[in-house]
């Protein structure tokens, strides 16, 4: 089997990236998690990831393999599915039923959009040049100061409400990404399958509500 042009094997690497870009999403939000520690745990946190410097560069270009393979087969099945005949589009409706499922590509893009605007936003901080660490003096301990460059964003009501909607994008997508991977992969074995479902579904709307609290209590001044 061809991977990068059979259905099933562009299938498996969908699956394949998608579970690695879920390892990426988990470890993000353990360290975003650590703003509400305050300056002691975010910027502490993002100064050890500075710290590895090429690697960063490795990482980095292992995620845009990841993301560039994913959502380009993920275009490319949306478009081929859309094309097929009247009769397989029947067959697909009725084995692809839930709302998360059928608005994955739309979630997807809805993410893509997010991304782009997250790392102008963070990274390369252009959006918003008055609040964001390169003009913020460091902290007291000499670190970039993450922790105000993240705070002063979620005090504008506008950051916080584009944050939300591809949060609630992710989370759909998700839900159905963590509930239909063993399947994809061949791997699908009655009732274990429906609990490793059951929990990939629980994780989605974990990940969801963890990653909305962030902007949301610290626009609420909830967490200072
Ligand atoms: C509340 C939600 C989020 C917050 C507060 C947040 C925060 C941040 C911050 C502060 C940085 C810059 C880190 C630094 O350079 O020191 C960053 C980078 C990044 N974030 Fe997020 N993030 C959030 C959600 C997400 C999501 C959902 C994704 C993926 C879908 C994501 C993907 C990335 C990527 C790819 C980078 C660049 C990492 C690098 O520089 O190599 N983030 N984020």
């Amino acid at each position: 089997m061809n991977l990068f042009k059979s259905t099933v094997g562009r299938k498996i690497l969908m699956a394949a990236t998608g579970l690695c870009l879920v390892g990426f999403i988990s470890v993000h939000l353990i360290g975003n998690l650590s703003v509400f520690a305050g300056p002691d745990g975010i910027n502490a946190y993002a100064e050890h990831l500075h710290a590895l410097g090429p690697l960063v560069w490795v990482f980095r270009l292992i995620m845009l393999g990841l993301f560039a393979v994913h959502i380009t087969f993920g275009v490319q099945l949306y478009l081929e599915n859309r094309a097929a005949t009247p009769d397989s589009y029947a067959v697909q409706k009725t084995l692809v039923t839930t709302f998360s499922a059928k608005t994955m590509v739309f979630t997807g893009l809805i993410i893509l959009a997010f991304l782009l605007y997250h790392l102008l936003h963070f990274t390369v901080q252009i959006t918003n040049p008055d609040i964001s660490a390169h003009n913020i003096a460091l902290d007291a301990a000499m670190r970039p100061d993450v922790f105000t460059m993240v705070t002063a964003s979620f005090h504008n009501a506008f950051i916080v409400i584009v944050y939300i909607v591809a949060m609630i994008a992710l989370t759909l997508h998700i839900f159905h990404g963590l509930s239909s991977w063993v399947q994809t992969l061949g791997w699908s074995t009655g009732t274990s399958q429906d609990k490793v479902t059951f929990i990939g579904k629980l994780v989605a709307i974990g990940y969801g509500l963890a990653y909305i609290a962030i902007p949301l209590l610290l626009l609420a001044r909830i967490v200072k």
